[in-house]
């Protein structure tokens, strides 16, 4: 493919230049920029012009630059529509996306016909009453302090407020790898440096951690179950010797992304409590339905009252009709029911997969949620290899930060006991072909 041409006359007018590339896919995710002395050659300005204009697209994400690699456009940058989803060829399976499977959801039809019993207007109190008190018994049911709580547009959305309320641009903050990559995507575009904390079954490693704050790390962020990709929950243990890590940094800012609540499989072990700046987000996207775009946000009593505050002069609140219907949810001891038989399901799901591909000689991690991670040599050639056979998954690298090796993510969410086997052993052909050859 012929390389883009980027033009213009000063450092913001290169800056427009490669968003509009972007945004119209002539410069596309991941691709290489030349360097900053053959851009500055190429374009006729000078190698500090063009190094300021490639600092301004690194502090909003819209370019990466690591060290030996040079600079490359982002695997998400915020401009126009994101990560575009894996394209799904006609009859092939698709275990890309990290879904819930739509046939585990409530069906919303009767709350939603129920919900909007007046017209609601502006000035109303933004936190339904009901849902509030529902929100503090479930949060402190599992260990989470729910004194101070609000409504946010979904887990991601409470991440971005509560991070803008407490950093700045070239803030550094400790994330898992591998971890959510759209959470990456957001800390870049918000100007943010990552800085990844390896993470094992059970979660973030206490000594990457320690390094990671250490190394002047403002905030963590962790995913306390179901973590996204490598399906990692922290027990009592981890959970202890992480929170004794935090415990040397009172100033640290902790984040916890309880995105998937109790479809997860297994209990909360929260690090919050006692803390001076947290925040801890329950979703309903992934037990209620994403559509539904609501998260409660808890934490202590500043960060909470500085995102209401700034909510307010932006969105003003999450619609009540939304509120309304997590309410009624909430309150159906059906729907708990549903719930939980879902959470069967999915450890269900996950664990025959793993089986079948432990059987295989294939391992792979899936403690929790909807994902398992699978180690590979190459991404690209267990992604193509298993899309020949009929599967869409994803590979590894946007979850990827450096020091985290080669997997691919499959979301188990819907796949069926022989689909399972159908799938463990074309993963293992794909992975051993000339093994497999041989054994038939
Ligand atoms: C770790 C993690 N956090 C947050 C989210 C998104 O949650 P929400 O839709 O509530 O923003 C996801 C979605 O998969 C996730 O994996």
């Amino acid at each position: 493919m012929k390389q883009y041409r980027i033009s213009g006359r000063s450092a913001a007018a290169l800056v427009a230049d490669i968003e509009s590339a972007v945004l119209a896919g002539e410069l596309a995710p991941g691709e290489r920029l030349p360097s900053v002395r053959r851009l500055a050659a190429e374009v006729g300005l000078s190698p500090v012009t063009v190094a300021a204009a490639l600092s301004e697209l690194r502090r909003r994400g819209v370019v990466l630059s690591e060290p030996r690699r040079g600079t490359r456009i982002g695997e998400g940058p915020p401009i126009g529509s994101l990560r575009a989803p894996l394209p799904v060829p006609e009859g092939a399976r698709d275990l890309s996306r990290g879904n819930p499977d739509p046939q585990l959801l409530p069906d919303l039809t009767s709350v939603l016909a129920r919900e909007p019993s007046r017209r609601r207007l502006y000035g109303e109190a933004p936190l339904d009453p009901g849902l509030a008190e529902l929100a503090r018994e479930r949060l402190c049911a599992d260990g989470v302090p729910a004194a101070a709580i609000c409504v946010v547009g979904g887990a991601l959305d409470g991440i971005e407020r509560v991070l803008q309320a407490h950093l700045r641009p070239g803030d550094r903050v400790a994330v898992e790898n591998p971890g959510y990559a759209a959470l990456f995507d957001l800390l870049r575009a918000l100007g943010l440096v990552l800085e990844p904390v390896a993470v094992d079954d059970r979660g973030m490693l206490p000594e990457q951690l320690a390094r990671a704050l250490q190394g002047g790390a403002r905030a963590a962020i962790l995913t306390p179950r179901g973590q996204n990709p490598t399906g990692a929950a922290l027990d009592a243990r981890r959970a202890t010797e992480l929170a004794a890590v935090l415990g040397e940094h009172p100033g640290v800012l902790v984040l916890e992304d309880d995105h998937l609540g109790p479809i997860a499989g297994g209990e909360l072990h929260s690090l919050v409590a006692g803390r001076e700046a947290w925040a801890a987000t329950r979703s309903v996207a992934k037990a209620l339905g994403p559509d539904l775009r609501l998260a409660v946000l808890a934490g202590d009593a500043r960060t909470v009252a500085r995102v209401q505050g700034r909510q307010q002069c932006g969105p003003g609140w999450v619609s009540h009709i939304l509120q309304g219907a997590v309410r009624e949810l909430w309150s159906d001891p059906a729907v708990d029911l549903g719930i939980e038989r879902a959470c069967a399901v999915y450890a269900e799901r996950r664990h025959t997969l793993l089986r079948a591909l432990r059987r295989r000689g294939v391992t792979a991690h899936g403690a929790s949620g909807l994902n398992i991670w699978v180690p590979v040599p190459d991404e690209a050639g267990a992604v193509g290899g298993l899309l020949q056979r009929g599967w869409v998954v994803a590979p590894g690298t946007p979850y990827r930060l450096s020091g985290s090796a080669p997997a691919i993510r499959v979301t188990i969410a819907t796949l069926g006991e022989q689909e399972a086997e159908v799938l463990a052993a074309d993963l293992a052909e794909v992975l051993a072909p000339t093994a497999w050859a041989r054994s038939g």
